[in-house]
């Protein structure tokens, strides 16, 4: 069970945060899909729209359905995107009827249900046979390099902070464990999948800003040190991130994809 750290209060703060990435990491999810023209989608803790955005953009969509407990999210993507239909619900229990729709999938959200095999059942429950489930989550514990550089730089430095590095919080975000979830809750031809994109700051400078205000667990833990603490963090950062002979820092953003198809009826 995962502690609830993230606040998922303001889409604002999340896309200053994340949006960049996660437009990114949706598109190439798709690119991966290859889903057929005019089916039904959900969209499971579907926050700020990115991965909806993506459907609509690449795919003739006959309805996307975007659910996520946070209100103010569901406001962001229903600005963003006003064809899509959003309700407020939590993963583990959908208020939606046994195999309505063509494709149910999830973008970055998975891990942060506090029991994914029971959001994989109601995702699995609710796509029609033949239907897909698809997902995708960071490789926090290794190539999602912008957050796990910063929190194994802290966990040198702190214990405490060592239980709160994503890497260790979320246990299934990797392809064995995923593979193994999907292929127990009965669906068939799984294929996990790595999604690699690059993120690119000039210098440190503007990598470490990004660690200097919001809401998600990585700024909080900057934002609570001391400011002899803070830097000493930020020196061991830039003493053990990788940078280019220019300064710029070029990182992998890695998430892992999972793909099953349910047995037709
Ligand atoms: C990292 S954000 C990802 C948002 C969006 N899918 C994206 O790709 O940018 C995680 C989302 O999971 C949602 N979430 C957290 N717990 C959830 C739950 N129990 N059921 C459904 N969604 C949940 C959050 O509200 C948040 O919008």
């Amino acid at each position: 069970m995962t502690t609830p750290l993230e606040e998922w209060a303001s889409g604002d703060a999340y896309e200053q945060f994340m949006g960049r990435w996660s437009g990114e990491i949706a598109r190439l999810f798709m690119d991966w899909l290859q889903p057929a023209v005019g089916l039904s989608w959900l969209d499971m803790g579907c926050g700020t729209g990115a991965l909806s955005r993506a459907i609509s953009a690449t795919t003739e969509a006959k309805i996307i359905v975007g659910i996520d407990p946070s209100l103010d999210f569901l406001r962001y993507a229903g600005h963003r995107l006003p064809a899509m239909c959003l309700a407020t619900a939590d993963a583990s229990a959908l208020p939606i009827t046994d195999n309505t729709f063509d494709l149910c999938v999830s973008g970055l959200a998975l891990n942060f249900v506090p029991e994914p095999e029971i959001a994989l059942r109601e995702l699995a429950r609710v796509v029609k046979p033949g239907g897909v489930v698809a997902v995708y989550i960071w490789d926090y514990a290794d190539k999602m390099e912008y957050l796990r550089y910063f929190w194994d730089a802290a966990s040198d430095l702190d214990t405490k902070a060592r239980s709160l590095h994503e890497g260790n919080r979320f246990p299934i975000c990797n392809p064995q464990t995923l593979m193994e979830l999907w292929s127990d809750s009965g669906l068939r031809d799984v294929v996990v999948h790595p999604l690699d994109a690059r993120m690119m700051f000039d210098d440190f400078d503007s990598y470490w800003l990004s660690f200097t205000s919001g809401s998600f667990p990585a700024p909080q833990y900057a934002l609570s040190l001391g400011t002899r603490e803070r830097e000493l963090l930020r020196d061991h950062l830039q003493k053990t991130i990788p940078a280019e002979d220019d300064g710029s820092i070029h990182l992998l953003a890695r998430a892992w994809a999972v793909r099953g198809i349910k047995a037709p009826g």
